[in-house]
């Protein structure tokens, strides 16, 4: 029987002019695969986190903004650029915080600019634009990978983890950011127990990390988010593994609200706090946490959803942030594709990305 794990998060179908994901809204109880083709759907899928995750978001940008510009009707390249940046725009307004949303859009124009450089043919640069999406999917697949071999060497045998939200393969195109060095311990046989916050409100964490987790045949507990400081204080805990939608220059980490009350707990049990991070989530031009845009979500997704009737009184005033930022003071390591990161944040970040940048200039 297959498993949610032999599902593609993310796929291209060709033939269909469409993106085809699983419609994440309906897990556990439901696998329901969607074919989204228009930009209006794209934007929804986004928006109603039917596809969600910092990396997987990014994909589905960058395979929406080929597909919105393949039948563009654009004469010339001027005409083409600003129907590019139209709908780039468009696809960039679903949601704020994830980084990897503007990074995957920017790089699909940036792609198209390099290309053309002077000359306009628009079924080359269509076809150039198909292979940049499929190539952003591919290297999350390769960088995910690398973040797990990374991220394994933090971890011994008999390892009990927390994680909190879902960086797991539903968030990405494979092995997930956070669960990726669970995945490989798994995979060679280590002893390890994972434990998944639930997630409030929106429960990731219990309806798809435990999911896929266990799915995978992992040692897998769950706990409502209020139940992690007891789990930490009992012992139970030896590092906690998260994944994040946005790291400034300084190190100062956005990912799932909730995450920083699970650090902060963490570094009052001496417990090692680890954000796992592609650098496509790392953001240079964010010079502080205090400078990220934190996404506020709809009053009912704590009121109503998943309830049977209504749990709170009507009229009541409702906080309901999607995210919060972990100080850089609070995170024992960034983990990356290229390594893991120690403070200072901020020099290891601008000597990461100078290295990168030499590495793709050669
Ligand atoms: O609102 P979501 O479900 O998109 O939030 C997801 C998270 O916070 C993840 O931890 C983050 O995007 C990293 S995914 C590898």
């Amino acid at each position: 029987m297959a498993s949610i794990l032999d599902y593609e998060t993310v796929a291209l179908i060709d033939e269909d002019d469409a993106i085809e994901i699983i419609d994440q809204t309906l897990l556990p109880g439901t696998t329901k695969m969607i074919r989204l083709h228009t930009g209006q759907e794209i934007w929804d899928a986004i928006y109603l986190l039917q596809v969600r995750g910092a990396p997987a978001i990014g994909v589905t940008a960058g395979f929406g903004l080929y597909l919105l510009m393949k039948h563009s009707n654009a004469g010339t390249y001027d005409e083409f650029m600003n129907e590019l940046q139209e709908k780039s725009d468009y696809l960039n307004s679903s949601r704020p915080t994830a980084v990897n949303l503007s990074w995957a859009l920017n790089r699909m124009k940036q792609h198209v600019v390099e290309f053309c450089n002077g000359q306009f043919d628009k079924e080359k640069v269509i076809v150039e634009m198909r292979a940049e999406s499929e190539r952003i999917k591919a290297e999350d697949i390769d960088v995910c990978r690398r973040i797990g071999e990374n991220g394994l060497t933090l971890i011994k045998d008999g390892y009990g983890i927390l994680t909190h939200c879902n960086a797991g393969q539903l968030a990405t195109c494979k092995y997930g950011t956070a669960t990726a060095p669970m995945y490989l311990a798994h995979e060679k046989g280590m002893n390890i127990k994972v434990y998944c916050d639930e997630t409030r409100p929106l429960l990731q964490g219990a309806r798809l990390t435990a999911y896929e987790l266990h799915s995978a045949g992992i040692d897998t507990t769950l706990l409502c988010d209020n139940m992690s400081a007891s789990l930490m204080k009992s012992g139970a805990i030896n590092a906690i593994f998260v994944g994040c939608d946005r790291v400034a220059a300084n190190g100062d980490a956005a990912n799932k609200i909730g995450t920083s009350v699970v650090a902060t707990v963490a570094k009052r049990y001496n417990i090692p706090f680890y954000v796992c991070a592609p650098t496509s989530t790392i953001d240079i031009s964010t010079p502080t946490g205090e400078d990220i845009n934190i996404e506020q979500r709809k009053p009912e997704e704590v009121t109503e959803m998943w309830y049977k009737e209504r749990m709170a009184p009507e009229g009541i005033k409702v906080y309901n942030p999607a995210f919060d930022v972990t100080d850089n003071e609070l995170i024992t390591g960034i983990v990356t594709e290229y390594g893991v990161l120690h403070a200072p944040y901020d020099v290891a970040i601008k000597d990461l990305f100078e290295r990168k940048s030499a590495v793709t200039a050669d």
